[in-house]
């Protein structure tokens, strides 16, 4: 290019030149189509949300059919096995506090006793607030119950799962659950960027079989079951899991939110209900807000999992350490579960009489193995709308578990039976139950009457 040009380029030669480089520039820089989207001025009305006007229609339905909406009411006093709502004392079942203990004298006091030393508030999170002694004996007692190495307590049991899911899974690993898991477990799984599965519910074979086909695709797999189903009250066998897990090189958890209190001899959940060592379960989960009296989520397992946790999950790394009267009331809680088995005999025996009472009554109580929750199924949200309204004017506060929570054909009212309900209390809202069912009038009539007011 430079002969005979005193090592200068010929004219020709820049004119080639540049218009090399501008092609090359023009290629680089060639603008990509930006994908745009024709929106109207309503989006920023948030009536136009997705299933708003889903909510609306419910909500004139119910007012036109005359149900009080059973969701959202305010209690005056402690929710216990009995509950003030409206001046009326009601018999309680729709609270999880499955061993009485929310409200115990010793575990208010602990909570009252944290507030005089350390105020209501950690301020900010624990790694640059520092801790309080609660936190740790709460997190040692919890680890006891699991021999495991150590624990973890964090603000929410939601945000739990959530951040600890999205955490230690990533694009190139499987997660398979069960399809009745938590909101909170699909969520967190959902973060990760994992492959996810889900098996029918408590159908160890079609699991077996997921990992059988999928196992070697990926690095890790993670397995996630609850100790206790809180929409049915059933367990899964453990032992068929733990070989499994084994078998297929992967992790197991237990979300053992209902489990703890409620499962085992002494409540200490699944793993002691199933005569299993604890130890074969790699992830523990479970919450503070339903047998510990507070609220947060916690887990337990090996010391790797713990201070891998402690300093990447955002949930606890960025976000406030839980509130010292909460981490205190929940200790006493914790401390009141095992030294009071006793409790959790009598959450046992009612759990029984509850499930027998229904049987006896021809209700249809799914699966339930009768220890602290058993639905009682409808197959119609509405009739399970209509039979808590009317349980409620009899002095019977229990939620009705309406479609999508669970699909249609199982609309269900869902009773939590706790250690301090009697006999004759359990006895008498079966009763009040079966009688209102045969009372109830035919939907389709409902459903012809409010076509009638649309016009
Ligand atoms: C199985 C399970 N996991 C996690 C959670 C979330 O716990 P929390 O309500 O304490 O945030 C719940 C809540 O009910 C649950 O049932």
């Amino acid at each position: 290019m430079t002969d005979g040009n005193g090592g200068r380029l010929s004219d020709k030669d820049r004119e080639a030149l540049f218009a090399r480089v501008n092609r090359r520039k023009t290629n680089a820089a060639a603008p990509r189509p930006v994908p745009t989207i024709a929106y109207s001025a309503e989006v920023t009305d948030f009536t136009t949300l997705p299933g708003y006007k889903e909510l609306r229609t419910q909500q004139s339905f119910a007012a036109v059919i005359g149900l009080e909406n059973p969701f959202f009411r305010v209690h005056e006093g402690r929710a216990g096995a009995d509950t003030m709502i409206g001046n009326r004392t009601l018999s309680n079942f729709s609270s999880y506090d499955y061993l009485g203990l929310n409200g115990h004298p010793a575990v208010s006091a602990a909570a009252k006793a944290a507030i005089d030393r350390y105020g209501t508030s950690t301020s900010a999170s624990r790694l640059v607030a520092g801790e309080r002694p609660a936190h740790r004996d709460l997190e040692r007692g919890l680890a006891e119950i699991y021999e495991a190495d150590d624990c973890v307590v964090m603000v929410s049991g939601h945000a739990t799962n959530v951040g600890v899911l999205g955490q230690i899974l990533g694009p190139k690993d499987l997660i398979v659950y069960d399809e009745l898991s938590h909101n909170s477990i699909v969520v967190g799984a959902q973060l990760s960027g994992a492959q996810r599965r889900s098996f029918p519910h408590n159908d160890l074979d079609a699991l077996d079989a997921i990992l059988s086909a999928s196992r070697r695709q990926f690095a890790r797999a993670l397995i996630v079951v609850e100790g206790l189903y809180s929409m049915d009250g059933d367990w899964p066998d453990l032992a068929r899991l733990v070989e499994m897990k084994r078998r297929h090189g992967a992790w197991l958890m237990v979300d053992d939110a209902h489990g703890l209190g409620v499962l085992g001899r002494r409540g200490y959940g699944l793993a002691e209900q199933a005569g299993i060592d604890p130890r074969e379960v790699d992830i523990w989960m479970g919450t503070l807000s339903k047998t510990l009296a507070g609220a947060g989520g916690y887990v337990a397992g090996p010391s790797p999992l713990i201070d891998y946790i402690k300093t990447s999950v955002g949930g606890f790394v960025f976000s406030v350490g839980l509130a010292p009267p909460v981490a205190a009331a929940c200790l006493a809680a914790l401390n009141l579960m095992k030294s009071e088995p006793e409790r959790v005999t009598k959450l046992h025996e009612n759990g029984r009489i509850f499930l027998e009472a229904a049987k006896r009554h021809g209700l249809d109580t799914g699966t339930s193995g009768g220890l602290a929750i058993t639905p009682v199924i409808l197959g119609e949200s509405l009739k399970a709308a209509m039979l808590s309204d009317k349980l409620s004017q009899r002095g019977v506060n229990v939620m009705p578990i309406l479609h999508p929570a669970v699909p249609e054909r199982l609309a269900r009212l869902r009773f939590f039976i706790t250690s301090d309900h009697t006999a004759e209390q359990i006895e008498e809202a079966v009763e009040i139950t079966a009688d209102e069912i045969s009372k109830l009038s035919g939907t389709a009539d409902v459903m012809k009457a409010f076509a009638q007011t649309l016009g």
